[in-house]
């Protein structure tokens, strides 16, 4: 993959942080997930690549666009996957919570997990910590070695896990292991990027999230060196057939990072909608400029950037992405 593409993927989440940001806290999830899509999907017709949807709004008869196997882009070369979330965090975005951002993560073909959507048991960390961890380890032990590799004493680690009763048990013994622990109500696709970065304060993403959600973060931590190991956690019948649908066999195997995220040409993109602890959110300012902040990184050079841009708008723009309904 040529390395404009970065900077192409970052229009792209852009736009669809551009689109969607008017939909904050009006407590209408679905609009806001459909402008998002509609926006990313246009702007895609734009970009050199001859993409395929691995992880996207879901199967063909289900969503309308950014389906799973649609093609994307005006191009015959480079052949690549192309995981989307338009919108990662619905119900933040609905409600006016922080951490809604749009995500996409880009490989070449073959290389991003076909993952079904159900979901999956994660442990992510920060380049400090990548090798030293186990998802089968308990927690405690988990902590004392992240501590040390962050060289901080397990009481000052923060464990962020997404708030279900599903995760009780790993709040419990977070706690009494003696670590701190910071509860999000959604949006794990930005938790488990924030241990990679030591100004969030976040050491370690633990508990069970989306699939298509890990896939995506694990690229963001293949880009900063950190790891995610994962399994995936089908609930019936019907997710054991989705996962040998998607030729996933083993399911109760450890995916690692080679597994979500194959070799080390993967981009990633992410805008922010909401304000959050890596991105601020859009801003619409008068004079029919807005405002957005983004973060794109390659595996390939480890490189990371994060871009604020100015966006002059034209009118009718203006009046698309400020006006909700
Ligand atoms: P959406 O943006 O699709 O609403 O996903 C938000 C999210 O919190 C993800 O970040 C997370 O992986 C997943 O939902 C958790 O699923 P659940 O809400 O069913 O526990």
């Amino acid at each position: 993959m040529e390395r404009e593409l970065a900077i192409e993927l970052v229009r792209v989440t852009e736009v669809a942080a551009l689109a969607s940001a008017q939909w904050m806290g009006r407590g209408r999830k679905n609009e806001a997930d459909g402008a998002a899509t509609n926006a990313m999907r246009k702007m895609f017709d734009s970009i050199s690549i001859n993409g395929t949807v691995v992880i996207g709004e879901g199967e063909m008869d289900e969503a309308p666009m950014l389906y799973i196997g649609e093609k994307l882009g005006n191009a015959l070369h480079p052949e690549v996957d192309v995981a989307v979330d338009p919108l990662e965090g619905t119900n933040i975005l609905a409600k006016g919570l922080p951490n809604a951002m749009s995500v996409i993560a880009m490989a070449d073909k073959g290389n991003l997990l076909h993952a079904p959507d159900m979901y999956m048991d994660k442990l992510a960390v920060g380049p400090r910590a990548a090798g030293k961890v186990h998802l089968d380890a308990p927690i405690e032990e988990t902590l004392k070695i992240v501590a040390e590799a962050n060289n901080k004493r397990v009481q000052d680690c923060v464990v962020i896990i997404l708030e279900r009763e599903r995760h009780l048990g790993l709040i419990e013994e977070v706690r009494r292991a003696g670590a701190r622990v910071r509860l999000i109500g959604d949006g794990d696709v930005g938790s488990a990027i924030s241990t990679a970065f030591d100004d969030t304060g976040i050491d370690i993403c633990a508990g069970i999230g989306g699939a298509p959600e890990g896939v995506i973060a694990a690229a963001a931590l293949k880009c900063l060196g950190g790891e995610m190991q994962a399994r995936l956690a089908p609930e019936d019948e019907e997710d054991y057939e989705r996962c040998l649908k998607m030729g996933i066999t083993d399911v109760k195997r450890i995916l690692t990072m080679d597994d979500l995220v194959t070799g080390d040409d993967a981009i990633f993109s992410a805008t922010g909608i909401t304000d959050g602890e890596l991105l601020r959110g859009v801003r619409f300012y008068g004079g029919e400029r807005a405002e957005t902040h983004s973060v794109v990184m390659r595996a390939k050079t480890g490189t990371i950037r994060f871009i604020r841009a100015v966006h002059m708008l034209t009118r009718k723009q203006y009046q698309i992405f400020t006006t909700a309904g």
